[in-house]
């Protein structure tokens, strides 16, 4: 077995915590949400029932309203801040208050679609289909209350490209007054150039502090907050999953909810309209308080090709963006334009690589037919990770690995770029403690 994907099993199987896959050790020691529908995807490449059951014990984090939290704490680690004490959400496992973008109905059908167990696979998507549907629902129904097909993000951290230069402006008008006591322990394991700066960390923590005193009720936490933004990598992720719903439950029959889930894609296509800016050809997020497009063009702008969202010349438009991008850089996919003045290229969300971000543009240009540039990022992606090996995010220049080490969902996608038939997986047998 070749092995990259040795090594990659190796990572997935020692940040098993017996069911469940954190990010990476000391840095991330819980279970995250879209980290785990990435994770579940390479996992099912050599143990589908695993998967299934990555994606079973996020689901024990869901909220009785639908929320699908961004962190389910299964069994509480000290080390980590922001912790369980910090959100002070009443639930049983304890999670955090918001969410993250919504990858989890396509991470199922990716799996369904290729499982060889296909009674199992067909009892999971009925046992989930009921809960990615509440998901949905309370998407539009709390973060788009105004029914324009976008749904909103009030925090940062919900978008999952958490430091985004997309996100100053609108962050910048948090008020940071005495909140919660700041103990950091990020820049404790990963250089601090390579992290948030402090003054954004004490806006996220002000934010925090905010949806908790406001008991994270849906209506108020939405009117109330200072940061209130229309992500477009956020939309685009729940586009394709509100399209992947649509595909299960066809195929497994389970009618409820078509008509409902055909009028999500429906108004979210019609509102991606808005979002797309004619003179650079591209799509760009709405900051929801100014009412305005936020011009920085970052690698979520690519995500609407994930979903089939632009027509064939937009994504023409898009391309010739992608080619000025890679003139620049020695790898792909930045997180940001490398000409624009915020580019940072060791800065979390700034500048680097994301391998997952890279997955999905490469997905997406595949079903426009412009599979050579869907090989060349696969192909810049594999470099990375065979290069540098499974880190967080990758410098686009010179390729060096930064951030978290022996990073989950880098080990997943070398997984799912490189489907071996073979399992080798063995997770741990030590028995959780709940
Ligand atoms: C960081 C990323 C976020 C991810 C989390 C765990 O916060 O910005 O997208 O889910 O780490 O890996």
């Amino acid at each position: 077995m070749n092995t990259l994907v040795q090594r990659a099993i190796k990572v997935l199987s020692d940040n098993d915590r017996n069911g469940y896959t954190i990010p990476s050790a000391k840095l991330y020691p819980y279970q995250w949400n879209w980290d785990s529908c990435f994770i579940a995807l390479g996992l099912a490449t050599v143990d589908e029932h695993r998967a299934w059951r990555e994606l079973r014990f996020l689901l024990r984090g869901q909220w009785p309203d639908g929320m699908l939290p961004h962190i389910v704490f299964h069994r509480v680690d000290p080390t980590y801040f922001p912790g369980p004490e910090v959100w002070g959400v009443d639930h049983s496992p304890p999670t955090s208050g918001i969410t993250q973008p919504p990858l989890l109905a396509t991470a199922i059908r990716l799996i369904h679609e290729k499982a060889r167990d296909r009674h199992t696979a067909k009892r999971a998507v009925l046992e989930f289909l009921p809960k990615i549907l509440a998901y949905h629902r309370w998407l539009y129904r709390v973060r788009d209350p105004e029914g324009t097909g976008l749904v909103a993000i009030l925090h940062p951290w919900e978008s999952g490209l958490d430091n985004s230069p997309a996100w100053d402006e609108s962050l910048a008008r948090v008020e940071v007054r005495n909140g919660s006591p700041i103990r950091r322990s990020d820049t404790g394991y990963v250089p601090p150039d390579e992290r948030p700066q402090q003054q954004d960390y004490d806006r996220y923590l002000a934010l925090v502090d905010q949806l908790r005193r406001l008991s994270y009720h849906p209506t108020r936490t939405y009117a109330a907050s200072a940061f209130r933004v229309v992500c477009v990598g956020f939309n685009a992720v729940l586009q394709r999953a509100n399209k992947d719903l649509l595909h299960l439950v066809d195929q497994v029959n389970f009618h409820e909810g078509k008509a409902e889930i055909e009028g999500w894609i429906a108004r979210t296509a019609a509102g991606f309209e808005t979002l797309w800016d004619a003179g650079t050809g591209f799509y760009l997020s709405l900051d929801l308080i100014g009412n305005s497009p936020i011009s920085v063009p970052t690698s979520a702008g690519f995500l609407p090709l994930f979903a089939a969202i632009p027509s064939s010349s937009r994504a023409l438009a898009m391309l010739a963006r992608l080619e000025e991008w890679a003139s620049r850089t020695q790898h792909l996919v930045p997180s940001l334009d490398p000409s624009n003045p915020r580019f940072e290229r060791k800065r979390y969300w700034r500048g680097p690589v994301w391998i997952n971000i890279n997955w999905m543009i490469a997905e997406g240009l595949q079903g426009y037919d412009h599979a050579q540039w869907a090989e060349r990022i696969r192909h810049d992606s594999l470099n990375l990770l065979a290069g540098a090996g499974f880190r967080e995010f990758y410098d686009p220049m010179d390729g060096v690995g930064l951030g978290g080490e022996r990073f989950s969902w880098s080990a997943a996608i070398a997984l799912l770029w490189n489907r071996q038939p073979e399992p080798d997986y063995h997770p741990p047998q030590t028995k959780c403690p709940q």
